[in-house]
């Protein structure tokens, strides 16, 4: 990836940070066909094998009754979730995404950005909020966060389900820097492919804490053959204010 700007000392976002958000967004326009029947299809091994459950596990065990799903995607959650008598409301960016979350039902599906979003749009209230793999830039991420903590109620619960930071990849990866996006895992339909942000196990940590969280427990899904850690996800609480 090119370096097109710097981060800088005072968390002022950047160049860099404004065009990779703005990388993210235009490669799930762009993809949100293969990716829907990607997830629909089951397409997604670690999905099928492990993370799906994953956090469906986590958020069985809170008891919530009103979720936010955050990035929603195609709303597979929500649907999962409708059997075991969870409301659900749902947001993303992306317009072909949610028609197909509102299509299949499960819950309320709204097009929103993280940006406005954050910036405190109106929401119903909830006491559970869940990011399943969809927290990827930096200044958006941290907009979310601070932004749900708002939100929660003194006894809710964040729910961050993401790339492990130190099993993303099979190469080292540096921490705390944009990296270029890949579609491993998936088929050859998919197009470009949205950049990251990656983030060290403590740069999670700080992140939450920096927006009023502390974490709860961290659980690391793990492959059943290999053993090896598919995600993490990160249960945090509101600190007291
Ligand atoms: C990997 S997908 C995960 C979708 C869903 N949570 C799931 O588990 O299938 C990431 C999602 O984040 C959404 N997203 C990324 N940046 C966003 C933004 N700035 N505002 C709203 N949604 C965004 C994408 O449109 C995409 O649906």
């Amino acid at each position: 990836m090119h370096a097109i700007g710097s981060a800088d000392s005072q968390g002022v976002m950047t160049m860099t940070d404004d065009l990779n958000d703005e990388a993210i967004v235009s490669a799930w326009q762009e993809n949100a066909a293969p990716w829907i029947h990607a997830v629909r299809s089951g397409a997604i091994a670690s999905r099928k094998l492990v993370t799906n459950d994953a956090i469906v596990s986590a958020i069985r065990r809170l008891q919530p009754t009103s979720v936010l799903d955050i990035g929603c995607g195609e709303g597979w959650l929500a649907r999962e979730l409708a059997s075991f008598d969870v409301r659900v409301h749902g947001f993303d960016v992306v317009p072909e995404l949610v028609a197909a979350a509102q299509a299949a039902g499960g819950g309320r599906f709204e097009v929103m950005s993280y940006e406005t979003f954050a910036a405190g749009a109106s929401m119903p209230a909830i006491d559970l909020a869940i990011c399943n793999f969809s927290l990827l830039g930096d200044a958006a991420t941290r907009g979310v966060i601070r932004r749900t903590a708002a939100l929660l109620p003194a006894h809710g619960t964040l729910l961050i389900q993401t790339l492990h930071p130190l099993f993303a990849s099979a190469e080292p990866i540096r921490a705390e820097s944009w990296q270029p996006g890949s579609w491993a895992g998936c088929d050859s339909a998919f197009g470009r492919a949205a950049p990251w942000y990656s983030r060290s196990l403590e740069g999670w940590l700080a992140l939450l804490a920096d927006e009023g969280f502390q974490l709860r427990a961290m659980h690391e899904p793990m492959h059943p053959q290999t053993g090896v850690p598919c995600s993490v996800i990160f249960e945090a609480g509101l600190l007291l204010r």
